[in-house]
């Protein structure tokens, strides 16, 4: 087993963030949920690492984002941040721990950002969560927005598809985006919305606008590291670029192993004291 050694490397800020939109340098994000992922991840030089919530789908296999909670989610964001060197990790809040009041969103900020040590928190929602934004960042933490395609309201949305595509649905995003930047959020993730919208809106706000599924007209990009990975399998929307096919890789060399415990090749004499 391996440790992640230590490179003094600068961290990435949100400051650093905010000026790489400014000389229009792209940003790079990726999900991770556990050291040995977010330690190859961070190494590969990545901006910002989401602890996301997705990590319900993703490492628990439930079939939304819904169940997971806030335990889990600073057990996730803990092993992350341990593993991290240089990126800036933002963790979700979960479903259910911000809704509620702001006085909630808060306290659930503050046990993330003290018991994982991570540096920010995202949460979804515009209008309707601003009293909660506000109440997080006058405690000094850093909130990212998250507009679009939010999946915790997947059960009034009733679909995973487009959102934004009619007139006044993409009025009100580019409200919500307004409002985020006004309440003093970080940078704001626009999921699976028309590119053109996505555009609309990272030129007006001047804050970083990180896309999945909006197109190349942002400021930068997230993925799900095991979707773009190939290790998960039924997820395959448009927007994914699968970047390898790990679970082929993995199915080999578990079969490999299989055989070779199975025929007592493994282990042989120098494998063995
Ligand atoms: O939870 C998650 O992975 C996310 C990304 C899809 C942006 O919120």
């Amino acid at each position: 087993m391996s440790v992640h050694q230590s490179t003094h490397l600068k961290r990435i800020t949100t400051h650093i963030l905010q000026e790489m939109k400014k000389r229009h340098e792209k940003i790079s994000m990726l999900t991770a949920y556990d050291f040995s992922m977010a330690g190859i991840v961070d190494a590969a030089g990545i901006d910002m690492i989401l602890v996301g919530d997705s990590a319900s789908n993703v490492m628990a296999g439930h079939e939304t984002t819904l169940p997971i909670t806030l335990d889990q989610m600073i057990y996730h964001a803990t092993a992350v941040v341990r593993a991290v060197e240089r990126a800036l990790v933002v963790v979700d809040i979960p479903f259910g721990s911000y809704q509620g009041n702001s006085s909630e969103a808060l306290r659930s900020a503050i046990r993330i950002m003290k018991e994982s040590g991570a540096h920010a928190v995202k949460v979804e929602g515009g209008a309707e969560i601003k009293e909660s934004v506000v109440r997080i960042l006058s405690a000094g933490v850093p909130v990212m927005g998250h507009l679009g395609l939010t999946p915790q309201s997947i059960y009034k949305f009733g679909t995973y598809t487009v959102r934004a595509r009619e007139k006044e649905e993409a009025g009100k995003l580019l409200e919500d985006a307004k409002i985020l930047e006004e309440c003093g959020c970080f940078a704001l993730v626009l999921e699976k919305i028309p590119a053109k919208l996505a555009k609309k809106v990272a030129e007006t706000i001047s804050i970083p606008v990180i896309g999945i599924g909006a197109g190349q007209d942002v400021d930068g990009q997230v993925l799900v590291l095991h979707d773009m990975l190939g290790i998960t399998q039924e997820f395959q929307p448009r927007f994914l670029r699968q970047y390898a096919d790990i679970r082929s890789t993995m199915l080999e060399a578990v079969g490999n192993y299989i055989q070779d415990v199975k025929s007592g090749d493994f282990p042989n004499e120098k494998e063995s004291y």
